[in-house]
């Protein structure tokens, strides 16, 4: 089973993720804009593109839009160094680095796909080569075992950092070539008691993100199902909160807590955060999803995403697989939908 470090795309995936035309693929190479290998695929030898590669190429277009690097200009493909929209235009999109840095997947409502959502995200993130750090702060560990790690009872974890004083640098592994993580494990369901009793609680956290955000473009948090101290912690420190929503009843119901909630922190924290809602688990077959839905977008109309996360099989079978829907299928709809979250997310 291929974990999401070795991951490969073809020409047609990488043009697709790209959003290029598949024929600037062979351009692309030529011009030296794109590394690709032939890898072994059953009998046949094959031109793929590896998951560095595929980073290279996002982190070169995104220096030479900013006019830092250099890019070797092809010849059917003109483009000012500085004219970040020439570039757009000419090689498909150019992801900016993210608008909000520090993120989290939140809700008190147990099973509404945070973790999965948040290990989902993070991978298509480090596909377009952002320094992602992906914090598990949920002691079932769910967000490491997304991230195929596995051993993460024999590691520090954010009980460390916040109680024992252990810099959160040395609580990072890493993941994949640009994704890192900060894993969990069940020790971590200990830390509420002894975090009470820490003087400036809540901004512990924060306070060690702020340490190592410089080496990130990205850093998500994937949380506990409560209104817990260490979640609380989070949002302190947060500068965007996904509350993710199953397109359910009962998790409509939990909805205005959930939301009442964040705002008491804003206020006891002075903070000014940006709250999505994502609806997930969404089944257009279902008279209640469809109503659910509606009533989300009609009482939170500012709040919830454009993206709809639709119910798939395929995201099951990638938190089975513990990769990422790429991998499972990247012509399916849960890949889609990843990819649109993802634009969504990083550029709200
Ligand atoms: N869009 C989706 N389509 C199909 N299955 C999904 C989808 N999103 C999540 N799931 C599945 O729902 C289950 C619960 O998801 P997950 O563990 O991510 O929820 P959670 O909110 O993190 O739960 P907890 O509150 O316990 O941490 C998992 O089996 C996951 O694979
Ligand atoms: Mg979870």
């Amino acid at each position: 089973m291929a974990s999401f470090k070795e991951i490969h795309f073809t020409p047609a995936e990488f043009a697709a993720i790209a959003k290029i035309d598949k024929s600037l693929v062979p351009e692309l190479e030529s011009s030296g804009r794109l590394t690709v290998t032939r890898k072994k695929v059953g009998n046949v030898d094959r031109k793929m593109i590896s998951l560095e590669d595929m980073q290279a190429y996002f982190r070169n277009l995104r220096e030479s839009a900013n006019g830092i690097g250099a890019m070797s200009a092809g010849p059917q493909i003109p483009i000012e160094a500085s004219d970040i929209e020439s570039v757009a235009a000419a090689t498909g999109f150019v992801p900016e680095a993210p608008s909000h840095k520090i993120q989290m997947f939140y809700n008190v409502k147990g099973g509404t796909g945070k973790s999965t959502l948040t290990a989902q995200y993070v991978m298509r993130a480090a596909m377009m080569g952002y320094r992602v750090l992906a914090i598990d702060l949920d002691g079932q560990g769910h967000l490491s075992v997304n991230l195929d790690v596995l051993d993460g009872h024999e590691r520090p974890t954010i009980y460390d950092v916040l109680i024992n004083d252990l810099p959160l640098q040395d609580a990072i592994m890493s993941v994949a070539p640009g994704l890192d993580l900060v894993p969990a494990n069940l020790g971590l369901c200990n830390i509420e008691i002894p975090l009470n009793n820490k003087a400036r609680r809540e901004y512990r956290l924060g306070e060690a993100i702020k340490k190592i955000e410089n080496q990130y473009d990205l850093i998500v948090a994937d949380t506990n199902p409560a209104a817990s101290i260490l979640n609380g912690s989070m949002l302190v420190a947060s500068n965007l909160v996904n509350v993710v929503c199953s397109t359910n009843p009962l998790s409509f119901h939990g909805m205005s807590l959930v939301m009442s909630t964040i705002d008491e922190m804003q206020r006891e924290f002075q903070r000014d955060l940006t709250v999505k809602i994502i609806p997930n688990m969404y089944d257009n077959r279902e008279v209640i999803s469809q109503e659910v839905l509606g009533e989300l977008r009609s009482q939170f109309a500012d709040f919830c995403t454009k993206t709809v996360m639709n119910r798939a099989a395929d995201m099951n079978e990638a938190t089975k697989r513990r990769t990422t829907v790429w991998d499972v299928n990247p012509k399916g709809v849960a890949a889609q939908d990843v990819n649109s979250l993802t634009e969504e997310l990083t550029s709200t």
